[in-house]
């Protein structure tokens, strides 16, 4: 029996032969098969509705461009995943432009390249938006984030829509929205779309998202009443992934039909006109379909466990050490073998927290045998560091036997491609 893990139909050791670890590797088909699922579950006929992905979780051109094709929108939160977006030819009127502290600069590149609309973040934020678009004399169309209060059980690092969040502007706050709209509506650059909310990540429930639709569609139509039309409700993102068994998520077309459901029955119950419904996953686009593979080291046993250690860690996967994130592993070369030994996993890197497994059991392992890691697609690569100059690992996307590398693995050269020593003038 084969004891080597395959992914698309590729042997994990012909991968790393080619690319050496740590290696990031995702499953073509399954990102294609992801995307499509969001999209075609994602419908109802009372709306136009679009899937945004949300390029933080994992963004490269390769990728950009499977989203690009399946017909999905990008959400970007920064200058430069915008540039990003822009590189890889992404349409810019799919685009919605993220951030709680957007820059001038990145307002004005945001603005310049007619992305499909910025999401205001705060009233000073506005001011800066309007400033901009009267600038640069362009049309825009803004959504406004709103916080609708909202405590979603996750992790507190990504709980985004607690009373005190810095994101958006509190439901509590009317005014302060109301007058935003006011001068969003004032503005002959800016079009008022619609309103945002994101309650938060790796939800697994309906619960909190059937929640924000209510308490936003009856926001909403005290926003219609006093005469501001609500074109777009964007949803935001949030949908839980499998990381460990217990990860038990409800099916995304379970989930989207529950979702437009709610929609239309709000939208029938406080009569308001919104026609368009968004929603931004990332974590849940590309999670399961990514893994990386590592090269076991050394072991280590101390008083009360038994190390083993890989050739990488928090620098490519950050999660357990600042989420306290839970993974799955397997020995990718000795996929049949007995897990006899309880061990913990553990990265290279000088950090006692850097720990991807507490505890885990695998088959006894040697130094050069292969680790794979499941489900670290989402917020990997994109979280990633030089911590202890460490490279970004390669990444390749495998399909029907075939495999391509999308990003190279970073060069040593890079540790020191930024140094500098000019003068500087004062
Ligand atoms: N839309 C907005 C406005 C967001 O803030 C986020 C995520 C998303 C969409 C996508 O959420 P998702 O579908 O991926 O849950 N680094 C953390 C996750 C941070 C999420 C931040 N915002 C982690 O590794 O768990």
């Amino acid at each position: 029996m084969d004891e080597m893990l395959t992914i698309g139909g590729v042997r994990a050791d012909k991968l790393v032969k080619a690319l050496g670890t740590p290696l990031m590797v995702y499953d073509e088909g399954a990102l294609e098969k992801r995307l499509c699922e969001f999209k075609e579950s994602f419908v109802h006929p009372a709306f136009e509705t679009q899937v945004i992905y949300a390029s933080k979780a994992f963004s490269c051109t390769a990728m950009l461009e499977l989203v690009k094709s399946a017909g999905c929108g990008l959400d970007v939160v920064s200058g430069g995943e915008l540039a990003a977006a822009e590189h890889a030819d992404f349409p810019m009127s799919e685009i919605v432009f993220h951030g709680n502290n957007k820059t001038p600069y990145e307002i004005r590149s945001a603005i310049s390249c007619g992305v499909g609309s910025i999401i205001i973040d705060g009233k000073m934020e506005l001011d800066e938006v309007i400033k901009a678009a009267c600038e640069l004399k362009k049309k825009t169309s803004v959504i406004v984030r709103v916080n609708p209060g909202i405590e979603a059980d996750t992790h507190k690092y990504i709980i985004t829509a607690n009373i005190d969040s810095k994101f958006g502007v509190s439901i509590y706050e009317r005014g302060c929205i109301f007058d935003m709209i006011r001068k969003i509506s004032e503005c002959k650059y800016l079009e008022f779309q619609g309103i945002h909310i994101h309650i938060g990540s790796q939800i697994f429930g309906i619960d909190p998202f059937i929640t924000g639709i209510r308490r936003i569609m009856e926001f909403i139509a005290d926003v219609e009443k006093a005469g501001y039309p609500v074109k777009t409700l964007d949803l935001g993102g949030g949908f839980a992934a499998t990381y460990i068994e217990s990860d038990i998520p409800l099916p995304i077309s379970l989930v989207c039909n529950h979702i437009l459901l709610e929609c239309k029955n709000q939208k029938d119950i406080f009569g308001v006109s919104v026609e368009k419904i968004m929603i931004e996953p990332g974590r849940s686009m590309v999670a399961e379909a990514g893994l990386t593979l590592y090269t076991v080291g050394y072991s280590k046993q101390t008083a009360n466990k038994k190390y083993v250690f890989v050739d990488g860690g928090m620098s490519d996967n950050i999660r357990p050490a600042l989420y306290g994130a839970k993974y799955r592993c397997d020995a990718a070369n000795k996929m049949n073998a007995p897990r006899t030994e309880k061990v913990c996993v553990a990265g290279k890197c000088c950090e006692s927290g850097d720990i991807l497994i507490e505890e885990t059991t695998l088959p006894p392992l040697e130094p050069g045998d292969l680790l794979a890691l499941y489900t670290t697609g989402a917020y990997g690569y994109s979280m990633a560091s030089n911590y202890n100059r460490l490279p970004l690992p390669a990444v390749a996307f495998v399909k029907d036997g075939r495999a391509r590398c999308v990003l190279k693995r970073q060069p040593y050269e890079d540790m020191w491609r930024l140094d500098d020593n000019s003068n500087i003038e004062l």
